[in-house]
């Protein structure tokens, strides 16, 4: 019913921003002011912050890395564990005076952190000095906050508890020139028991297909080879529009794009992975063979617990499905160590899933207590040293397997798509395969950009070393 006004209501609000960027750029632009910005967490955070880039750069601000230098901070906060939490608090501290030295001086936070009333208080009490606060619904009204912030002298706070429309055609500020982020969706229904995400960006809501088509069209006629879609659950992708369509489907769409060479994504929940989806990547040219797929516990009691919709055996089987009909498949996942009720049984079904997928990579968490989550409030939380040792153990599984699974390559000539010239060695460029390994090659930085082959000499843990084929 509401499908034509959300589209108006959008644009118009887009509109709106776009005035007032454009009143600001007469005060800021040429002042030579320069903004820092600080991203915390997911990929999610990491293209929210290309929006405020985008934003701060039409206004007239330019980029500085160098935080010393900046006469606007931004942190872009992430709260899925309390470690990032308290790493904000940290760098806040020591900001505290700065305005004394530089009158233009200012500071905004937002991202999911903000979304917590815990810790609006904490900002009020501990550090008022702070000028923007938002959140993560109403990122493209920071022009308009910042705005206000100009003429009334008064710091601003703007947290919404929901998102009212997904807001298209703001300015935007991209990395990487041939390859991007697209969000396909936002929020997250599926409330495992241990996580805060689902509280602090709201219920799931896709974006339309042809928006999404639009946009990455519009992305490869500017030079763009790669994109990675972005969802917390892109495998629930579309059920909820007004015209359903499944993840696949708008897979099938992206693939037809002429001119785009690899498409990726993420996140996949296991519980929703269908064969259709199995089937389309098979089929499909484009679609990375990569597939990273959290599973959190290999204990179907913990399982349960987290409320993940899928048993050790399940998941297992998902994967022999994947491999089976995708041989190049590389698959990547997320765990978590000491949920609440962990037992060494219920560890040891982990370290037994780990050594029957044989991961290219894992990111390992240790659990992190969030207020508000069911599992903060859950007995039998694990002591610190029993999961510390366990973090251990598996990361060393971890760590062998991913360097079993690079060493398979040595030999091999792959085609890679270089992205930067390595932190490292000004000399080396670092790049991916489709099958998403980190490969590490003397090339010339021409080459940033580029599909080249490569010859793969070596590996250690975490990437492989190639030389240019000929
Ligand atoms: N503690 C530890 N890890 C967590 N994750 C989410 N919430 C928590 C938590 N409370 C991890 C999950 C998820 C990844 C993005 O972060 O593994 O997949
Ligand atoms: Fe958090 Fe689970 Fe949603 Fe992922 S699927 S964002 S882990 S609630």
């Amino acid at each position: 019913m509401s499908e034509r006004k959300v589209i108006n209501v959008s644009t118009k609000e887009a509109q709106r921003q776009n005035e007032i960027i454009n009143i600001l750029a007469q005060h800021i632009s040429g002042k030579g002011l320069q903004y820092c910005i600080s991203t915390f967490g997911c990929q999610m955070n990491a293209r929210d912050s290309e929006k405020i880039e985008g934003m701060l750069e039409q206004i007239g601000y330019t980029k500085t890395e160098n935080e010393e230098e900046a006469d606007f901070i931004i942190y872009n906060t992430c709260c899925v564990r309390e470690n990032a939490e308290l790493k904000i608090y940290g760098r806040l501290g020591a900001l505290k005076g700065r305005r004394k030295k530089n009158p233009n001086f200012m500071i905004a936070l937002c991202g999911c952190m903000m979304q917590q009333d815990i810790v609006l208080d904490t900002l009020k009490k501990k550090f008022n000095f702070i000028d923007i606060i938002f959140g993560t619904y109403n990122i493209y009204k920071l022009p308009e906050l910042l705005q206000t912030r100009l003429e009334t002298k008064q710091n601003v706070i703007d947290i919404w508890d929901s998102y009212q429309d997904i807001v298209e055609d703001l300015p935007d500020s991209r990395k990487y020139d041939f390859k991007a982020c697209v969000n396909i969706m936002y929020g997250c229904n599926n409330f495992c028991t241990y996580c805060i995400v689902p509280y602090v960006r709201g219920r799931e809501r896709s974006r339309k297909p042809e928006d999404i088509v639009t946009e990455i069209k519009a992305l490869v006629s500017e030079g763009v080879k790669e994109i990675m879609l972005l969802g917390q659950n892109v495998n629930s992708y579309g059920k909820t529009l007004d015209e359903p369509i499944s993840f696949a489907e708008l897979l099938k769409q992206i693939n037809a794009i002429e001119g785009l060479k690899r498409i990726r994504f993420m996140t996949s929940h296991p519980k929703d992975l269908s064969d259709e989806l199995i089937e389309v990547m098979a089929s499909c040219d484009k679609i990375c063979p990569s597939v990273h797929l959290p599973f959190q516990s290999g204990s179907t009691k913990l399982l349960k617990k987290m409320n993940r919709h899928y048993t050790k055996e399940s998941y297992l089987e998902l994967v022999r499905k994947i491999k089976a009909a995708i041989p190049r498949v590389e698959l990547t996942t997320d765990i978590i160590v000491g949920f609440p009720g962990e037992t060494e049984e219920d560890f040891l079904d982990t370290m037994e899933v780990v050594e029957k997928v044989h991961y290219a990579s894992a990111f390992t968490f240790i659990y992190s207590k969030r207020t508000g989550t069911p599992a903060a409030t859950m007995e039998d939380q694990v002591p610190e040293d029993v999961t510390k040792e366990r973090f251990n153990r598996l990361l060393a599984l971890v760590n062998k397997q991913s360097a079993a699974t690079l060493h398979k390559y040595v030999g091999q000539t792959v085609e890679v798509l270089f992205e930067e010239v390595s932190k490292q060695d000004d000399n080396v460029l670092s790049g991916r395969t489709d099958t998403g390994l980190l490969v590490n090659t003397p090339a010339p930085k021409e080459y940033v950009g580029k599909f080249v082959k490569v010859h793969i000499v070596d590996n250690k843990t975490h990437y492989l070393i190639g030389e240019l084929a000929r």
